[in-house]
């Protein structure tokens, strides 16, 4: 055990995390150079393509350190992005010490102090990486300062790097021997093990990622989840070695796989304990908290023959993300669907662009929606996340939104600005924090509902993609939300209502309203589209009446294409959706929603 270390990499995205990763892994001769491909362990092809890592994989390594001794080395790869917050927690849970990646030109920022926290939670030890050297805008001096000065870390012990050039590599991995610990543990006590990971493998099913804590595990033991309860067997174990390496047994302080006849990550929970069931642990490995969503949508498929494919593309991907959730849901605007829950933004991005992208199915979102408490006069508590179950306004006592604890980095030119940005977004409380070398933390609380909508971008554009975000949920307050309804012709269109604080009503009602009258073709008759409170309006546009002859422009004559023009006028109305007695298209409710 004294040969083994357990550490992850932890970076603010773009850092260089997997670029460093690769290297180490060539360095171990983990891969032979043949088989090679810069991100070995980013292997879906959204992440590739993104360049970030979304789903975390686990390699272990031989390294023949300078002391002469061959040391295991299990590097645990966590996603990046605060979506994924919680199998950051699961990965940094099977570790002792962590990497910190800081980029030599970016020097530390939001996530960068964010999973710093996260990984002082769980006692890990910290060695700090300083990576892109060979950058002409490197600045290793001033970056060591802020590791002293905003992460408290020993700025001597950070290691510059070039995970590009590969210079500094072999320090890396002295440093991870002499200056990350060992693990402990029992080999001989009852099995405790965390299953920080998952994945689906068409042949073997779910291969579970699992560091033993206490105790040693072998083939055709019989399994229990602590937390879910069910038992499983082993059919085998072993290390991630880019394939699965099968082992005779893995034993405290190891970190492996495991193959038990699970059918879908759904049937078991990321995060749970296992135990043996002759020889039960008497308790979970403590801080077991399961995937919370807190975004929502509704997911239709364009067209309503896809259905059967968007099912079949959802229970899919659902094998493989335990955090996804869905249900049957339903529009009169645009048929069946599905409920679906998200752990944040970048997730519902991420499983929005692989249906469309691996399955190839048109889609329409609503849109994304936090999940808001009632108190209803009744005495009643509900739980709403979707506007067609938003109770009559009469009948709400009060209602509460989640809100998050955002921090903002920032230089300090732009801190006006950002506070602005904040404020506009319904922030309650602002501090400022002066870092070093101008840089400016401001640590806002707001509502989660009010970052949903382009938040990130806007931050982006005015700091000019100098600030930094990340956030953490604190509580849920009370709030003054509203239902707007979008009427067409005054019939309500479900699919585009939406829950709102009541002074952001107005101005989303009025964009909706005038990308509707945009979108919708003009008809014979003069069409009101209204957004509405109630029975109260609050917006409204108007598309005035015309009448669209297609074969106006043909002098009487050629019969046979004045056919064929009103043959593709009428395929042209198959594209559309009837309300009452007007036709919308369905990409008026995929421009307006994306529009948002
Ligand atoms: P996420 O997966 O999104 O968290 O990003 P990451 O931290 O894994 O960063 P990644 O390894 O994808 O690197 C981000 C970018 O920086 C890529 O374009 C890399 O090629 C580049 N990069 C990484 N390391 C170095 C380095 O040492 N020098 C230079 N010049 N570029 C680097």
């Amino acid at each position: 055990m004294k040969l083994i270390r357990n550490f992850c990499i932890i970076a603010h995205i773009d850092h260089g995390k997997s670029t460093l990763a690769d290297r180490l892994i060539q360095a171990c001769g983990g891969v032979t150079q043949r088989d090679f491909h810069d991100q070995m362990l980013d292997s879906m092809d959204i992440e590739r393509e993104r360049g970030i890592t979304i789903k975390s994989n686990t390699v272990t390594l031989e390294y023949t350190a300078k002391d002469g001794n061959l040391y295991q080395l299990n590097l645990i790869d966590t996603p990046g992005h605060v979506d994924f917050s919680h199998e950051v927690r699961r990965s940094l849970m099977a570790c002792e010490g962590a990497l910190m990646v800081v980029d030599a030109s970016q020097g530390v920022e939001a996530q960068t102090v964010a999973n710093l926290f996260l990984a002082m939670e769980y006692d890990l030890e910290l060695l700090p990486v300083i990576n892109k050297i060979d950058l002409p805008a490197a600045n290793v001096d001033r970056v060591r300062e802020e590791i002293d000065a905003d992460l408290g870390l020993d700025p001597f012990a950070a290691i510059p790097v070039s995970a590009k050039t590969g210079q500094g590599i072999e320090d890396v991995l002295e440093g991870i021997v002499h200056h990350l610990p060992p693990p402990t543990g029992d080999e001989s006590a009852p099995v405790k093990a965390l299953v920080f990971d998952a994945f689906f493998d068409k042949y073997r099913g779910v291969i579970l990622q699992v560091r033993v804590m206490e105790g040693t595990l072998k083939p055709r033991d019989t399994i229990h989840f602590m937390h879910s309860d069910r038992d499983f067997t082993i059919d085998e174990l072993g290390y991630n070695q880019f394939k699965l390496n099968p082992k005779k047994k893995l034993s405290a302080g190891e970190v492996g796989y495991i193959v038990a006849g699970v059918k879908s990550v759904q049937d078991i929970e990321i995060g749970d304990t296992i135990t043996i069931l002759d020889r039960p642990a008497d308790a979970p490995i403590p801080g077991y908290q399961p995937a919370k969503q807190v975004v929502f949508s509704s997911v239709y498929p364009m067209s309503t023959d896809e259905y059967q494919d968007l099912t079949k593309a959802l229970e899919k991907l659902a094998i493989n993300d335990a955090a996804l959730t869905y249900e049957k849901d339903s529009s009169a605007a645009l048929g069946f669907g599905f409920r679906c829950g998200f752990l944040g933004l970048l997730h519902l991005d991420v499983i929005q662009e692989r249906l469309q992208r691996e399955f190839d199915i048109g889609l329409v979102i609503s849109a994304p929606s936090v999940k808001y408490q009632l108190m209803l006069k009744n005495g009643e508590t509900l739980e709403v996340d979707n506007p067609s179950y938003w109770p009559d306004p009469s009948t709400i006592d009060s209602a509460s939104e989640p809100y998050i604890r955002a921090q903002i980095l920032t230089p300090e030119e732009y801190v006006g600005p950002v506070m602005e940005l904040c404020r506009e977004h319904r922030s309650e409380s602002q501090t400022m924090n002066y870092l070093s070398a101008g840089r400016v933390e401001v640590v806002s609380e707001m509502p989660l509902g009010e970052v949903l909508f382009d938040f990130y971008g806007k931050l982006k554009m005015i700091t000019r993609g100098y600030g930094s975000f990340d956030y953490e949920p604190v509580e849920y307050r009370k709030t003054d939300i509203v239902k707007v309804d979008i009427l067409v012709n005054k019939e309500p269109i479900d699919a585009l209502a939406y829950l709102v604080h009541r002074d952001k009503s107005r101005a989303r009602a009025l964009h909706y309203c005038e990308q509707l009258a945009e979108e919708i073709p003009r008809h014979q008759f003069k069409i009101p589209i209204q957004g509405a409170i109630g029975g109260t309006i609050i917006a409204r546009a108007t598309i005035a009446p015309y009448r669209k002859d297609v074969t106006a422009k043909l002098y009487g004559g050629d019969v046979t294409r004045k056919k064929k023009l009103l043959e593709k006028q009428k395929k042209g109305k198959a594209k559309m959706k009837q309300f009452g007695s007007v036709n919308i298209p369905q990409k008026a409710f995929v421009s307006v929603l994306r529009a948002d």
